[in-house]
């Protein structure tokens, strides 16, 4: 019996780790967001509430009130909204992590777990299998404050021996929920397009090579992690994780073999210098060392599954004569 607290829950992960949890645990998952209305499929053991995270008061009381036992902090602005309004995004993702860190010591938490991302790479660091450890400054906000998050990850399990633990998740591809403020969204959106027979418009230069996984191996590897023993976990900033690196074009080429008609033309916008930023690929050798991480998908059955998905879900709606 555990009872979970998720912030940021009707996002693209928080809406798909609930099924995980539901599946692995027992206890209330209580799902919270900024918005009024939950989108969440309704479950007896998930409870929706409106929580911002900026707002220390809220995020105590719900920790305390409802005696959570374990944390995932999940509210955040991604790279491509953070640049359109930086002061929001220092302040949802660094203010947010400090309340979420600092109840968690005072209200007693057992486990928090916290996401950070490739964004945290700057441009210097080396493109193919960017090591953990690295002295590149990142040059989004986003990356600055999932940087500074890090370090506080890491303080906070130091000096107050809270159990953090963090991913650096890659670009994340799902079906279920559609991305909306990342730099890695073309990928989803152009599986879903090819799967409707629509042509589409890509925001990146065809030879983007970045880092990526597909969602359920993003949820499993973050289980993994949460219920490994406190004694493996040996990095308090963060894994880096990763399934495969792939570039627009490649992708595309992928799409074709499902769909021989499917076109791309390519429109970069101020997306381009976030990807350019970041590395191509990243040394997951401590993940793998730590708690045997272990993604099962590579990049073929990722695109026929979504690819499958999405077609089943646009013949649903415009069922077949
Ligand atoms: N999706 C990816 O590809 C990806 C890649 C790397 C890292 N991550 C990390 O994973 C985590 C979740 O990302 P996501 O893809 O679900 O993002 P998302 O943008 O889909 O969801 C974030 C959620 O946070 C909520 N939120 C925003 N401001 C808030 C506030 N003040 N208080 C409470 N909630 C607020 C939003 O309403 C939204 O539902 C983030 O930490 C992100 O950095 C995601």
């Amino acid at each position: 019996m555990a009872n979970i607290l998720i912030t940021g829950a009707l996002g693209q992960v928080g809406s798909e780790l609930i099924d995980f949890l539901l599946a692995s645990y027992s206890g209330t998952i209580y799902a919270t967001d900024i918005h009024k209305e939950s989108t969440l499929k309704s479950n007896p053991s998930v409870k929706y509430a409106v929580l911002d995270v900026r707002n220390r008061e809220m995020v105590e009381n719900i920790i305390g009130e409802n005696d959570i036992d374990e944390v995932y902090h999940l509210a955040s602005i991604l790279s491509a909204s953070g640049e359109k309004d930086p002061y929001m995004a220092y302040n949802v993702n660094l203010t947010g992590t400090v309340n979420v860190l600092n109840a968690s010591v005072t209200r007693g938490v057992k486990k928090v777990f916290i996401p950070s991302t490739i964004g945290v790479f700057g441009p210097e660091v080396q493109k193919e299998k960017a090591p953990r450890r690295h002295a590149s400054i990142p040059t989004t906000i986003y990356g600055i404050t999932k940087a500074a998050g890090e370090m506080l990850f890491q303080y906070y399990y130091n000096k107050y021996n809270i159990d953090v633990r963090s991913l650096r998740y890659p670009g994340l591809l799902s079906y279920k929920v559609a991305p909306t403020a990342g730099t890695t969204d073309y990928a989803v959106d152009m599986i879903k397009h090819a799967a409707s027979g629509n042509s589409y418009e890509c925001y990146l230069k065809d030879d983007t090579r970045l880092p990526m996984m597909y969602m359920p191996d993003a949820m499993n590897s973050t289980l993994h992690l949460m219920t490994a023993p406190a004694e493996n976990i040996r990095v308090r900033t963060s894994y880096n994780v990763m399934s495969y690196s792939f570039t627009p074009r490649e992708l595309e080429n992928e799409l074709r073999e499902l769909n021989p008609e499917f076109r791309v033309v390519y429109k970069p916008d101020f997306r381009q210098s976030i990807a350019d930023s970041w590395p191509w690929s990243i040394d997951v050798t401590d993940a793998i060392n730590d708690w045997e991480f272990k993604p099962v998908f590579d990049l073929k059955n990722t695109v026929s599954d979504m690819f499958q998905n999405y077609r089943k879900f646009s013949e649903k709606l415009n069922p077949p004569d």
